[in-house]
């Protein structure tokens, strides 16, 4: 099956209108795959939207929704109404605060947890669902290098990556049987409208080694029949931060699912 085939008619793409989320919809529609952008901003939705049927010839439609909405997900399911979704790619998840937990209000952390497990969760429930019926598919969860553990002035931003990464693994292992990809990509830095704004605001410069954000999105669609992980800038066998090498972290989930089987699939 080409891209197309697996991954077509429609991809969704949640945080879509900068960035790596639209180059991502960007090389999304360039392979002949129809486009449904989010984010909540609606001008630089609506202005992708007819960049890219320009560019590509795809179709591309846009709905404006905040993803730390308690509803969001269910926004996002009824934006796609009856349109044939083979892929989604979770991209929002940045933390713009860069603050230390008691230094923000509990309810701006619940924001970043709604956005980037609660949201994130129930539409990978809804996509794992639709996928493995159609017997075909792929997700891609855009991570961060702090999933791979706690980390001060990020506390809650690392909690609820390695939320999404865990649950990224488990999915690959449990969807893969089924003909639907799923890949957790992790990102360093990476040159976004986004990581300007946050350095910006602490008088910061960008640094010379900021991924561009285009050279992401390739890697992620290149790999995304490689999961579960994948690193930006380093080889499978690589271990950013002494955490574990993907190669490594594919291995355990395959091993953790032939334990499992012994004692969940007896009788
Ligand atoms: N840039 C980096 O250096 C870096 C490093 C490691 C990991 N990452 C990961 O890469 C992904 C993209 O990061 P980024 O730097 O592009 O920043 P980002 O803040 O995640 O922005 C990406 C897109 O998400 C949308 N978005 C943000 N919050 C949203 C919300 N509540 N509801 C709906 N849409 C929302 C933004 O559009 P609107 O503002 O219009 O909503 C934008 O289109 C994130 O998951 C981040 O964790 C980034």
């Amino acid at each position: 099956m080409d891209f197309s085939e697996k991954h077509g008619p429609w991809a969704v793409i949640a945080g879509a209108s900068e960035g790596t989320g639209r180059e991502f919809a960007r090389q999304i529609a360039a392979q002949g795959v129809n486009c449904l952008l989010i984010a909540r901003r609606k001008g630089p939705l609506l202005a992708l939207a007819d960049e890219i049927r320009a560019e590509t010839g795809s179709e591309c439609r846009t709905a404006a929704i905040d993803l730390a909405r308690s509803d969001a997900a269910e926004a996002l399911i009824a934006a796609c109404g009856s349109l044939d979704i083979g892929l989604f790619v979770a991209n929002a998840g940045s933390d713009p605060f860069g603050q230390k937990l008691l230094d923000r209000p509990l309810s701006g952390w619940k924001d970043l947890i709604q956005r980037n497990v609660v949201t994130l969760f129930d539409c990978c429930y809804h996509f794992a669902g639709t996928m493995k019926a159609r017997g075909k598919g792929g997700m891609i969860l855009v991570n961060s290098g702090a999933c791979w553990g706690g980390a001060t002035y990020m506390a809650v931003y690392s909690a609820s990556k390695a939320f999404d990464l865990n649950l990224g693994e488990a999915l690959w292992a449990e969807l893969r049987p089924f003909g639907v990809d799923v890949l957790n990509l992790v990102m360093g830095e990476t040159d976004t409208p986004e990581l300007r704004r946050f350095l910006a605001a602490k008088d910061l410069p960008l640094p010379e080694t900021a991924a561009d954000a285009g050279a992401v999105a390739r890697l992620g669609l290149e790999q995304l029949p490689n999961g579960p992980t994948c690193n930006w800038g380093l080889g499978p066998d690589e271990a950013p931060f002494g955490a574990s090498s993907a190669n490594a972290r594919r291995d355990r989930v395959v091993m953790i699912e032939q334990v499992s089987k012994r004692f969940y699939e007896k009788g």
